[in-house]
């Protein structure tokens, strides 16, 4: 991408959770940040990005995931996960041998897509249920690319989903899926989902109204379900993260803009791999996350997974830039956004998968924005 690189992130302390605990995040590197803002243009859109071939990106990291191995998951990942502070903390390399021996080899891309599950199932839907027990949940996705998972564990408890994304052709995909045509197959990421969702919702706290809707969605056929999942999904929209309002109030100018509001507009932002995806610039990176922070009420939530210590990532056999980040990282950035770390998951992976996939893990991580502003 060609911009000069801030040396910003020699400059991060090691470790967010030592700023967790004592709750200080340091003035002079807030201001140091925001002066480097500055210096950037902040309203730069996305390069690169005309290569990006949705069914490639499908077929490589969407493949189908076998029910059982969702069955066992949450023991396998108990067996191996470590904390550190509040951080959880998952070796790839653990789990996939653990599913060698139990004879369920995957690949790492499939690996990733189970544990990315077992984070919205088990963590950050009871986590929002806790908060936002009746169904006044309105979900905004930003980044959302051909896919459509990332809705799966989520439309339960939602009363609207807004799929937004940069790339036309990536939003037509899941305006076609919407619409009914055949696409990407997504079946068993329902199934995959109604296996560990009716193992957690046991555990679960919320309102008896909607656990008991979702126990009754846990009983539909597949079919009906994808059904349920296209009504949610109540717009697929243009979205740039780069900019201070995503694009959304322009787009919106000749609607009512009554729920658009300084304060934010939505009650969980989710964001997956989309902003470290679409920048190999620190400065840029910051921009996004600071854009997509204002978009969230005081007191609701950001649920948030990107890839690890990236420098690219692949989408078919081309390399897409991307820029480096980890947990720690990503935690003190939504803390300068005023936000409050309630889960923070690192999945640690290879070399071998670095050298191959340009990553080498993943960070998950749900936060909730402070009533008080900053
Ligand atoms: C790695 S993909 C992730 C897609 C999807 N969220 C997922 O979990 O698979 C990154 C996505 O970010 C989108 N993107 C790139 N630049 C963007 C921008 N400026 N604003 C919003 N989305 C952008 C890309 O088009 C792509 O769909």
């Amino acid at each position: 991408m060609g911009e000069q690189e801030p040396n910003d992130q020699e400059k991060k302390p090691e470790n967010a959770h030592e700023q967790l605990s004592s709750g200080s995040s340091s003035n002079t590197e807030q201001r140091a940040n925001e002066c480097i803002l500055r210096a950037f243009n902040t309203e730069r859109k996305t390069e690169g990005f005309d290569a990006f071939d949705p069914s490639g990106y499908l077929e490589l990291y969407y493949s189908a995931l076998l029910p059982e191995v969702a069955v066992q998951l949450k023991d396998l990942i108990k067996k191996i996960e470590t904390r550190e502070g509040i951080k959880t903390m998952i070796s790839l390399q653990d789990l996939g041998q653990l599913l060698i021996s139990e004879k369920k080899e995957q690949n790492f891309e499939t690996l990733e897509n189970y544990l990315i599950y077992d984070f919205m199932i088990r963590k950050v839907v009871p986590r929002i249920l806790q908060d936002i027990p009746e169904d006044h949940l309105r979900i905004l996705d930003v980044g959302g690319g051909p896919s459509i998972y990332q809705h799966i564990p989520l439309f339960g408890i939602a009363d609207t989903i807004r799929h937004g994304e940069f790339l036309s052709q990536n939003r037509e995909v899941v305006k076609k899926w919407k619409s009914g045509e055949k696409g990407h197959e997504w079946q068993t990421f329902f199934q995959c989902w109604k296996i560990s969702q009716r193992q957690s919702l046991a555990e679960m706290g919320g309102d008896p109204e909607i656990k008991a809707r979702i126990e009754q969605m846990l009983g539909m056929e597949d079919t009906a379900l994808e059904d349920m999942l296209r009504a949610s999904l109540t717009e697929v929209m243009s979205i740039d993260v780069f900019r201070t309002d995503l694009g959304i109030e322009e787009q919106e100018s000749t609607q009512d803009l009554s729920h658009v509001s300084r304060e934010g507009s939505v009650e969980l932002l989710t964001s997956n791999f989309c902003i470290e995806s679409a920048t190999a610039d620190i400065a840029t990176w910051q921009n996004g996350i600071k854009n997509i922070s204002a978009q969230v009420l005081p007191g609701k939530f950001l649920s948030m997974t990107a890839i690890r210590n990236a420098e690219w990532y692949k989408v078919g056999e081309t390399r897409m830039d991307a820029v480096s980040i980890d947990a720690d990282r990503l935690a003190l950035e939504l803390m300068s956004q005023n936000f409050e770390i309630l889960e923070l998951t690192e999945l640690i992976g290879t070399q071998e998968q670095k050298e191959k996939d340009g990553y080498d893990g993943m960070i998950f991580v749900l936060a909730k924005k402070k009533e008080a502003p900053k």
